[in-house]
């Protein structure tokens, strides 16, 4: 048996990115309204509870979007569906233009709590309202409280794992649920 003893000791940044890269995730649009409209690709995004309904995303310290949704009180999280990896390099792209401009390239509409834009095409789209926030290193943890909530039911979703967008193998994958 291949005994794996011998781990790394957590200072090496580009070998930890790598390992937790191997975690898939999906990929999500972080949004806030104001006279200043953002948004962030992340897919630090997790379920936490449902009752009370909360989500959180990780938001690092150095992006537009920390402070901008630190003093929101609200926000939208848009799940990317599976076309949608041109949205998902949109909104990661440091030089795309800040403010509503930003939104030209996307098809999107205010969300009816707090207003924050909510992408048409994505596969769920959540309002939240922001619940608590917490110390995670060079990231902030941010949590949501759920407000109002809608899903695609037949959508395929975006991908990321190991660096890369990805998409389900439809005619592989082995549909649990049923
Ligand atoms: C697939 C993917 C996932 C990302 N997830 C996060 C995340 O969860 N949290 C974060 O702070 N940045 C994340 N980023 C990086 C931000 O999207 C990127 O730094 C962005 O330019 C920040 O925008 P801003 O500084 O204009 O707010 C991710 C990028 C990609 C491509």
């Amino acid at each position: 048996m291949h005994v794996r003893s011998n781990l790394a000791i957590a200072n090496d940044p580009l070998l930890l990115r790598r390992t937790l890269g191997l975690f898939a995730t999906g990929v999500t649009v972080v949004t806030v309204a104001g006279t200043e409209p953002h948004g962030m690709t992340a897919n630090s995004f997790t379920a936490v509870s449902l009752d009370p309904p909360l989500i959180l995303v990780c938001v690092r310290r150095d992006t537009v979007m920390h402070d901008r949704l630190l003093s929101a009180d609200a926000f939208g999280i848009s799940v990317l569906a599976a076309h949608q990896e041109a949205v998902a390099r949109h909104f990661a792209n440091p030089r795309r233009p800040l403010g509503h401009r930003q939104f030209d390239p996307v098809d999107w509409f205010p969300g009816g709590f707090g207003g924050a834009p909510l992408l048409a095409d994505a596969a769920a789209l959540l309002e939240c309202e922001l619940w608590r926030t917490y110390d995670g290193g060079d990231h902030s943890i941010v949590v949501g409280r759920l407000v109002r909530f809608d899903r695609e039911p037949d959508a395929e979703v975006l991908l990321f794992l190991n660096g890369r967008f990805r998409q389900l193998d439809r005619e592989a994958a082995v549909d649990l649920t049923t």
